[in-house]
């Protein structure tokens, strides 16, 4: 059975997305459509989709629709997202809301909603029914993360079990519901699906903990505005641990300096970061996001799939330890 490298996977998904037929009509509806899903973004949710189908069966082709439904999905979650977080830039670019409007990315992520499930549709599988359930328990999930994330900002201290909660539903489960799709789509027996699944939470965990250190402490490649979350107020991983770590001068700090009026967007981003290295905070999240990445691939050795066909799963995982963009 041939076991494809985690690369061509990516290369044929990308062939795939970039013949993907649009109309041109209405230009506000489908040009930030085909913005968002042009080349640029790292395609992580189709590639596990993938690579969790090849654990199991080799016509990968027939992976490609479940792939474009999960890909579509999350690009959709990215244009109503912006808004959310009034975040102006991604992948080094204006974010569809900053270049034509809310109303636009509003519509245009409500329409690429809809063109997912239209991928899932064309799905064929006699198992179309469970990975409908599971899309949809996924979909529902991401909106419950989505709207946690957002109730964080204004509550003064959020507990890391609670945050933990958080990024599960808002990240996490995409992953894993990407991974499981995969091995369903493929007819892998009903524990692994469940390992797979298992696999993509912590995956997904390690990845979102990631992203919020990112935030911080990436750099130009990362394509986003680098200190978007502090300025947000955003309840992320190195707020909740800083806070947890500071006294109660800090903590005002903390908890006061997104909304100062009197210090620019750069002083404060720089404020609340030299209270971050202070407290070691960027350690500490890395020894989490080391730990939560050794959990997920522990995983991997459990599965009932032949060891040696784990292999680009595994080092597909791995790289994304230490991801700068
Ligand atoms: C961004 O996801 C949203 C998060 C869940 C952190 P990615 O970092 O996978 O975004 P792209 O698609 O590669 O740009
Ligand atoms: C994104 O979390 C989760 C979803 C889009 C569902 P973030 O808000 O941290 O993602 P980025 O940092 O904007 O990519
Ligand atoms: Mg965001
Ligand atoms: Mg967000
Ligand atoms: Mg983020």
């Amino acid at each position: 059975m041939k076991l494809y490298p985690n690369a061509q996977l990516l290369s044929m998904f990308e062939h795939y997305i970039s013949a993907m037929p649009t109309p041109d009509e209405p230009q506000l509806l489908y040009a930030p459509i085909k913005y968002g899903l042009e080349e640029g973004g790292k395609r992580i949710r189709p590639t596990l989709l993938m690579l969790a189908y090849n654990l199991y069966a080799e016509d990968v082709e027939r992976a490609l629709m479940p792939a474009m439904a999960v890909e579509i999905f999350h690009n959709f979650t990215l244009l109503h997202d912006d808004i959310m977080d009034n975040a102006e830039v991604r992948r080094g670019r204006p974010s569809v809301y900053a270049k034509w409007g809310e109303n636009a990315a509003i519509l245009s992520g409500d329409a690429m909603l809809i063109l997912a499930y239209t991928y899932l549709q064309r799905t064929s599988s006699e198992r179309l029914p469970q990975i409908f359930g599971l899309f949809n328990k996924m979909a529902v999930e991401v909106c419950e993360g989505q709207q946690f994330d957002m109730d964080f900002e204004t509550q003064p201290k959020v507990a890391v079990v609670d945050y933990m909660r958080m990024i599960e539903l808002k990240t996490a489960v995409l992953l894993a519901g990407s991974t499981t799709i995969g091995a369903l789509l493929a007819g892998a027996s009903e524990q692994d699906c469940q390992r797979l699944y298992n696999f993509g939470i912590e995956l997904g965990l390690a990845f979102q903990l990631q992203d919020d250190l990112l935030d911080s402490y990436g750099d130009e490649r990362l394509g986003k505005r680098i200190g978007g979350d502090i300025l947000e107020g955003k309840k992320t991983i190195l707020m909740i641990e800083a806070f947890s770590r500071a006294n109660e001068e800090q903590r005002e700090v903390l908890r006061t300096t997104h909304l100062r009026k009197d210090i620019s967007n750069e002083e404060k981003i720089s404020t609340i970061k030299a209270l971050y290295d202070e407290l070691g905070v960027p350690e500490r999240v890395e020894q989490q996001i080391k730990h939560r990445f050794a959990k997920a691939l522990a995983i991997l050795d459990t599965l009932e799939a032949d060891t040696d066909r784990t292999v680009e799963l595994r080092h597909y995982a791995e790289n994304l330890v230490g991801r700068k963009s």
